[in-house]
Protein backbone atom coordinates (compact mmCIF):
# COMPACT_ATOMS: atom_id res chain seq x y z
CA UNK A 1 0.00 0.00 0.00
CA UNK A 2 1.17 3.85 -0.83
CA UNK A 3 2.70 5.35 2.00
CA UNK A 4 1.04 8.15 1.19
CA UNK A 5 -2.07 6.57 1.91
CA UNK A 6 -1.78 5.33 4.70
CA UNK A 7 -0.42 8.31 6.29
CA UNK A 8 -3.04 10.28 5.20
CA UNK A 9 -5.34 8.75 7.46
CA UNK A 10 -3.32 10.03 10.52
CA UNK A 11 -4.11 13.68 12.08
CA UNK A 12 -0.65 13.82 14.28
CA UNK A 13 -2.21 17.31 15.58
CA UNK A 14 -5.25 15.36 16.77
CA UNK A 15 -7.22 17.48 14.33
CA UNK A 16 -9.65 14.49 12.64
CA UNK A 17 -10.34 10.87 13.58
CA UNK A 18 -9.10 8.35 11.21
CA UNK A 19 -10.48 5.74 8.40
CA UNK A 20 -7.09 3.83 8.49
CA UNK A 21 -6.89 0.80 11.11
CA UNK A 22 -5.35 1.94 14.11
CA UNK A 23 -1.50 1.79 14.81
CA UNK A 24 -1.46 -0.53 17.97
CA UNK A 25 1.94 0.62 20.22
CA UNK A 26 2.63 -1.86 23.16
CA UNK A 27 4.88 0.17 26.04
CA UNK A 28 7.14 -2.13 28.02
CA UNK A 29 8.45 -0.58 30.66
CA UNK A 30 12.07 -2.13 32.48
CA UNK A 31 11.09 -1.49 36.07
CA UNK A 32 8.31 -3.47 38.37
CA UNK A 33 8.49 -0.73 41.07
CA UNK A 34 5.29 0.67 42.28
CA UNK A 35 6.02 4.19 41.86
CA UNK A 36 8.41 3.56 38.57
CA UNK A 37 9.26 6.61 36.37
CA UNK A 38 9.41 4.68 33.41
CA UNK A 39 5.84 3.59 34.10
CA UNK A 40 4.98 6.40 34.55
CA UNK A 41 6.78 7.73 31.40
CA UNK A 42 4.62 5.32 29.53
CA UNK A 43 1.47 6.83 31.21
CA UNK A 44 2.64 10.10 30.26
CA UNK A 45 2.91 8.80 26.35
CA UNK A 46 -0.42 7.21 26.54
CA UNK A 47 -1.85 10.62 26.80
CA UNK A 48 0.43 11.87 24.23
CA UNK A 49 -0.65 9.25 21.46
CA UNK A 50 -1.68 11.09 18.21
CA UNK A 51 -5.16 10.38 16.98
CA UNK A 52 -5.44 6.83 15.29
CA UNK A 53 -3.07 5.67 17.37
CA UNK A 54 -3.94 2.81 20.86
CA UNK A 55 -1.12 2.77 23.70
CA UNK A 56 -1.10 -0.37 25.75
CA UNK A 57 1.45 -1.76 28.27
CA UNK A 58 2.57 -4.49 29.24
CA UNK A 59 3.96 -5.33 32.58
CA UNK A 60 6.60 -7.21 33.52
CA UNK A 61 5.85 -8.45 36.84
CA UNK A 62 4.69 -12.36 36.13
CA UNK A 63 7.85 -12.98 33.68
CA UNK A 64 10.16 -15.37 35.66
CA UNK A 65 13.69 -15.45 35.43
CA UNK A 66 14.84 -16.99 31.89
CA UNK A 67 15.76 -21.31 31.69
CA UNK A 68 16.18 -22.40 28.41
CA UNK A 69 15.43 -25.79 29.63
CA UNK A 70 11.61 -23.89 29.08
CA UNK A 71 11.53 -22.25 26.07
CA UNK A 72 9.73 -24.82 24.14
CA UNK A 73 6.76 -24.85 26.79
CA UNK A 74 6.86 -21.30 27.75
CA UNK A 75 5.17 -20.31 30.92
CA UNK A 76 2.24 -18.51 30.93
CA UNK A 77 3.09 -15.12 31.57
CA UNK A 78 5.46 -15.77 28.50
CA UNK A 79 3.16 -16.92 26.08
CA UNK A 80 1.09 -14.25 26.95
CA UNK A 81 3.87 -11.45 26.62
CA UNK A 82 4.84 -12.77 23.26
CA UNK A 83 0.98 -12.63 21.97
CA UNK A 84 1.09 -9.08 23.27
CA UNK A 85 4.11 -8.37 20.85
CA UNK A 86 2.86 -10.08 17.91
CA UNK A 87 -0.13 -8.08 17.96
CA UNK A 88 1.31 -4.83 18.37
CA UNK A 89 2.29 -3.21 15.35
CA UNK A 90 5.20 -1.74 17.41
CA UNK A 91 7.06 -1.23 20.44
CA UNK A 92 7.51 1.50 22.66
CA UNK A 93 10.50 0.38 25.64
CA UNK A 94 10.73 3.24 28.82
CA UNK A 95 14.09 1.21 29.98
CA UNK A 96 15.20 1.88 33.77
CA UNK A 97 19.39 2.52 34.24
CA UNK A 98 20.90 -0.18 36.28
CA UNK A 99 24.95 0.14 36.63
CA UNK A 100 24.93 1.85 33.32
CA UNK A 101 22.47 -0.57 31.63
CA UNK A 102 19.77 -2.16 30.96
CA UNK A 103 17.34 -3.70 34.18
CA UNK A 104 17.61 -7.29 34.33
CA UNK A 105 14.11 -7.35 34.53
CA UNK A 106 13.93 -5.87 30.79
CA UNK A 107 16.66 -7.77 29.27
CA UNK A 108 15.12 -11.42 30.92
CA UNK A 109 11.73 -10.39 29.03
CA UNK A 110 14.08 -9.64 25.68
CA UNK A 111 15.44 -12.58 25.90
CA UNK A 112 11.91 -14.66 26.70
CA UNK A 113 10.38 -13.12 23.64
CA UNK A 114 13.08 -13.91 21.35
CA UNK A 115 13.21 -17.45 22.08
CA UNK A 116 13.05 -20.27 20.93
CA UNK A 117 15.37 -20.02 17.99
CA UNK A 118 13.21 -18.94 14.99
CA UNK A 119 10.57 -17.99 17.16
CA UNK A 120 11.39 -13.87 18.03
CA UNK A 121 8.24 -12.51 18.55
CA UNK A 122 10.17 -9.36 18.23
CA UNK A 123 12.04 -9.62 14.58
CA UNK A 124 10.79 -7.01 12.23
CA UNK A 125 8.70 -5.21 14.97
CA UNK A 126 9.65 -1.17 14.93
CA UNK A 127 10.71 0.12 17.92
CA UNK A 128 11.06 3.18 20.06
CA UNK A 129 13.38 3.99 23.25
CA UNK A 130 13.12 6.33 25.79
CA UNK A 131 14.08 6.31 29.81
CA UNK A 132 13.85 8.24 32.87
CA UNK A 133 16.14 8.24 35.99
CA UNK A 134 16.59 10.47 38.76
CA UNK A 135 20.28 10.95 37.69
CA UNK A 136 21.49 13.70 35.23
CA UNK A 137 21.65 11.46 32.19
CA UNK A 138 17.99 10.17 32.07
CA UNK A 139 19.35 6.78 31.26
CA UNK A 140 21.51 7.67 28.55
CA UNK A 141 23.65 4.66 28.78
CA UNK A 142 20.85 2.14 29.21
CA UNK A 143 19.31 3.34 26.27
CA UNK A 144 22.51 2.53 23.87
CA UNK A 145 22.38 -0.96 25.21
CA UNK A 146 19.19 -1.04 24.58
CA UNK A 147 19.49 0.05 21.19
CA UNK A 148 22.38 -2.11 20.65
CA UNK A 149 20.13 -5.27 21.77
CA UNK A 150 17.37 -4.09 19.05
CA UNK A 151 20.30 -4.10 16.44
CA UNK A 152 20.42 -8.04 17.30
CA UNK A 153 16.59 -8.46 17.22
CA UNK A 154 16.41 -7.25 13.84
CA UNK A 155 13.99 -4.57 15.25
CA UNK A 156 13.98 -1.06 13.30
CA UNK A 157 14.41 1.31 16.12
CA UNK A 158 13.56 5.05 15.67
CA UNK A 159 16.71 7.47 16.02
CA UNK A 160 15.53 10.57 17.28
CA UNK A 161 14.48 12.44 19.45
CA UNK A 162 16.14 10.72 22.28
CA UNK A 163 14.25 10.99 25.57
CA UNK A 164 16.78 11.18 28.85
CA UNK A 165 14.53 11.71 31.41
CA UNK A 166 16.94 13.02 33.55
CA UNK A 167 16.49 14.69 36.99
CA UNK A 168 13.15 12.29 36.94
CA UNK A 169 11.66 13.38 40.48
CA UNK A 170 11.44 17.27 39.39
CA UNK A 171 9.58 16.02 36.69
CA UNK A 172 7.27 14.16 37.56
CA UNK A 173 4.75 14.75 40.59
CA UNK A 174 3.93 13.25 43.70
CA UNK A 175 1.26 10.76 41.89
CA UNK A 176 3.96 9.94 38.82
CA UNK A 177 2.29 12.33 36.34
CA UNK A 178 4.60 14.34 33.70
CA UNK A 179 4.36 17.76 34.39
CA UNK A 180 7.56 18.80 32.48
CA UNK A 181 5.86 20.31 29.31
CA UNK A 182 8.81 19.91 27.12
CA UNK A 183 9.09 16.26 27.71
CA UNK A 184 5.64 15.59 27.24
CA UNK A 185 5.84 16.99 24.03
CA UNK A 186 8.92 15.09 23.15
CA UNK A 187 7.36 11.91 23.99
CA UNK A 188 4.64 13.21 21.13
CA UNK A 189 7.26 13.42 18.91
CA UNK A 190 9.24 10.23 19.36
CA UNK A 191 5.28 8.53 19.18
CA UNK A 192 4.68 10.42 15.92
CA UNK A 193 8.00 8.77 14.45
CA UNK A 194 7.24 5.80 15.64
CA UNK A 195 3.75 5.51 13.67
CA UNK A 196 5.87 7.02 10.65
CA UNK A 197 8.25 4.39 10.86
CA UNK A 198 5.83 1.81 11.79
CA UNK A 199 3.45 2.95 8.35
CA UNK A 200 6.69 3.25 5.78
CA UNK A 201 7.63 -0.52 6.91
CA UNK A 202 3.70 -1.66 6.47
CA UNK A 203 4.07 0.41 3.05
CA UNK A 204 6.90 -1.53 1.85
CA UNK A 205 6.14 -4.94 2.86
CA UNK A 206 2.22 -4.84 1.64
C1 LIG B 1 20.73 -1.65 41.13
C2 LIG B 1 20.56 -0.22 40.73
C3 LIG B 1 21.48 0.38 39.92
C4 LIG B 1 21.31 1.69 39.49
N1 LIG B 1 22.20 2.25 38.61
C5 LIG B 1 21.94 3.45 38.05
C6 LIG B 1 22.76 3.97 37.01
O1 LIG B 1 23.71 3.37 36.58
N2 LIG B 1 22.42 5.17 36.47
C7 LIG B 1 21.33 5.88 36.90
O2 LIG B 1 21.07 6.95 36.36
N3 LIG B 1 20.55 5.42 37.90
C8 LIG B 1 20.82 4.22 38.48
N4 LIG B 1 20.01 3.72 39.46
C9 LIG B 1 18.90 4.53 39.93
C10 LIG B 1 17.67 4.26 39.04
O3 LIG B 1 17.78 5.05 37.89
C11 LIG B 1 16.43 4.61 39.83
O4 LIG B 1 16.26 3.67 40.88
C12 LIG B 1 15.20 4.68 38.96
O5 LIG B 1 14.15 5.20 39.72
C13 LIG B 1 14.85 3.32 38.37
O6 LIG B 1 13.82 3.43 37.43
P1 LIG B 1 12.28 3.36 37.85
O7 LIG B 1 11.96 4.63 38.55
O8 LIG B 1 11.55 3.20 36.56
O9 LIG B 1 12.12 2.18 38.77
C14 LIG B 1 20.19 2.42 39.93
C15 LIG B 1 19.26 1.82 40.78
C16 LIG B 1 19.44 0.51 41.18
C17 LIG B 1 18.40 -0.13 42.07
Amino acid sequence: MELQHLLSGFDFNKRQTIMSPPVKILGIAGSLRQQSFNRAALRAAQTNVPAGVILTTFELDDIPLFNQDKEKELPLAVAQMKQAIREADAILFATAEYNYSISGVLKNAIDWASRPFGESAWKGKPAAIMGASPGLFGSARAQYHLRQVLVGLGMPTVNQPEIMIGSASERFDANGVLTDEKTNALIGKLLTSLVTLTLQLKATTS
